[in-house]
């Protein structure tokens, strides 16, 4: 493995813990949110902003970037931190779970997957050696496997296939991962429900050398309680010298119970797609600013806000703009959520260091056991 790349822990509690990972374009402050920036752009943000409010790695989509503007156009303007000025660390996901989400007539067997492109029916075909050529072109800081996540629920049998198939991929993948400086692959745990198949992926990739574990295939269908025991299952059998990032999550009430199971890294499209969309993370929780009853609200959208978006512009304003189709409103509330996410992580952090975080769990789960509106 390259040398570059370090994971240190500096405290823990209980399962949860807080350290720091570090790479040559950065640290990245664990527990981490990355926010998504699936074709080179955090939507409505610019990254400066996006670096202000706390974010150390943004994630991008191979899926995307290589239907439009492509991978080999990209490394020619000189990498994806160039193209999109974010001269920070980026993860960049592999490409087979947008396939399965997006793309149209999908073909999968052992080799990869074809597909046609939902933007122009383009055929096209992923396979893990070329996911891995895709995000070093992109310049990529950590790769991520190929690998085939099944949405649950599904049979036993249809998850340990998928299961088995992204460990041969794994493999193919790690041998096609060019170990240069500043770059670094993780593996990803795959087996749905199954207890039995997420320890027997976990044990499988945790003996085969890449720099950090992910946790793949939750949060696509199944109840909370079910990701939680899944995770509860898998985090006993990954390297704790290893940073684990569970992809794709979540709610602010995930977060906090995923990090108190011992999770270091998140993505989730939650606060940048719900910002598109009126809604607001706020400490009273999440508000629907194009509810009627916030017309004649003169209130800020809230007051604790470390950011200007929530403190500076009334309820009412941002209900306008809402119901307007603005971009302002897209733009400030996107704004806040990111800073509301950020805001989260940087308080899990700092009462993990100080041995409060069981008592940071407890009142942030009576803010989001509710439902705010
Ligand atoms: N994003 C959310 N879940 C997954 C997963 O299981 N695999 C990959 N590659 N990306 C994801």
């Amino acid at each position: 493995m390259t040398s570059d790349f370090s994971f240190t822990v500096s405290r823990t509690e209980g399962a949860a813990r807080t350290g720091t990972i570090s790479m040559p374009r950065g640290d990245i402050r664990t527990p981490a949110f990355m926010p998504v920036g699936t074709a080179a752009t955090v939507k409505a943000m610019y990254p400066q902003q996006v670096r202000e409010l706390g974010a150390d790695i943004v994630l991008g989509n191979v899926y995307h970037l290589m239907l439009r503007p492509g991978a080999e156009r990209v490394a020619e303007l000189g990498g994806l931190h160039r193209f999109m000025n974010w001269p920070y660390p980026i993860l960049t996901d592999s490409g087979g779970f947008q396939v399965m989400s997006l793309a149209k007539l999908r073909k999968l067997d052992e080799n990869g997957v074809t597909f046609q492109s939902h933007i122009d029916g383009s055929r096209h075909v992923l396979t893990p050696e070329r996911s891995m050529e895709i995000q070093h072109l992109l310049g990529s800081n950590i790769q991520m496997q190929f690998d085939e996540c099944v949405k649950l629920p599904a049979s036993d049998a249809e998850v340990e296939r998928a299961m088995r198939l992204s460990l041969r991929w794994a493999e193919r993948s790690r041998k096609a991962f060019r170990a240069e400086p500043g770059r670094a692959i993780y593996g990803i745990v795959q087996g749905g429900a199954n207890e039995a198949l997420r320890i027997e992926s976990a044990k499988a990739l945790a003996d085969m050398d890449f720099h950090g574990l992910a946790i793949g295939g939750l949060a696509v269908g199944e109840p909370q309680d079910v990701m939680l025991a899944m995770i509860e299952t898998v985090v006993p059998h990954l390297p704790t010298e290893r940073p684990r990032y569970l992809m794709g999550v979540g709610t602010p009430d995930d977060l906090i119970e995923c990090v108190a199971r011992g999770v270091d890294m998140f993505d989730c499209v939650m606060p940048t797609r719900a910002g598109r969309h009126g809604q607001a993370y706020t400490s009273e929780g999440r508000l629907n600013l194009r509810n009627a009853k916030y017309a004649n609200d003169p209130r800020p959208l809230d007051e604790n806000s470390p950011c200007a978006a929530g403190r500076d512009y009334s309820r009412a304003y941002l209900h306008h703009l809402v119901r307007s189709e603005e971009i302002l409103a897209m733009m400030l509330l996107t704004w806040n959520n990111l800073a509301y996410y950020q805001q989260l992580m940087q308080g899990m952090r700092d009462a993990i260091a100080e041995g409060r975080f069981a008592d940071f769990r407890r009142r942030s789960r009576e803010i989001w056991r509710k439902d705010a509106d």
